[in-house]
């Protein structure tokens, strides 16, 4: 049974490069991203692995831990790190998982045996900081995922969590955004959105990105 947007992150506790890893105690009150990538020694998943090791002060700056995983063995994944370092001029600064019995890609269904027979799809989780499943996204194996992408829907629904807000078609941070069409109360409005906002269609309201000055 796949797992759906709002369900509980499944808890585990798996080896990693870093050593054993119980998830919901090493995620604490962190939102995570998990993200699976079908094999080590691969050399989509090298960029992958680099591009995210790059991205950390970003990921740390929204106060979202990232893990990796694939269904290799922790010698497999220490072996390929040092390949990771010199090829992308990186340094790898979060565990991958070593899910050698697949322990983890069946809780987070993983495999997908019309994709690729034993290898681990590259699926993305955003989890929120009380565990539970915010997006998930999914690409194939020969396409390296974008990461800023990824940084995007987290600043996107941090942004709903925080100000009542969601973020229009192709939005960049900065950008105006709309209020949530549960949002009516006038006094709430007011409050929320001192600057004002713009109404396009009673559905349709713009506002300033509340979170910038
Ligand atoms: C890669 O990471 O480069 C890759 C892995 C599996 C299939 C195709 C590409």
């Amino acid at each position: 049974m796949s797992l759906r947007l709002g369900d509980a992150a499944p808890d585990f506790t798996q080896d990693s490069s870093e050593g054993p890893i119980h998830f919901y105690e090493w995620a604490g009150k962190n939102w995570v991203v998990l993200f699976s990538h079908p094999a080590d020694f691969t050399p989509v998943c090298t960029t992958e692995l680099g591009t995210t090791a790059k991205l950390k002060p970003e990921f740390e700056k929204r106060g979202v831990k990232v893990i990796a995983l694939s269904v290799d063995t922790i010698e497999s994944h220490k072996g390929w790190i040092p390949d990771i370092n010199e090829t992308q001029k990186t340094t790898v600064n979060f565990p991958i998982i070593a899910d050698h019995d697949k322990k983890v890609a069946e809780l987070y269904d993983l495999i997908h045996p019309n994709s690729l027979v034993n290898a681990t799809v590259r699926s993305v989780f955003i989890i929120d900081g009380a565990q539970k499943i915010r997006a998930t996204i999914t690409y194939p194996a020969s396409t390296g995922r974008n990461f800023d992408e990824i940084l995007r829907v987290i600043d996107s629904l941090q942004l709903t969590d925080n100000y009542k807000v969601a973020t229009p078609a192709n939005w960049k941070d900065g950008e105006d955004v709309v209020i949530v069409p549960a949002l009516k109360d006038e006094a709430e409005l007011k409050e929320r959105f001192p600057k004002g906002y713009k109404v396009v269609k009673p559905y349709l309201r713009l506002t300033a990105q509340p979170n910038k000055k």
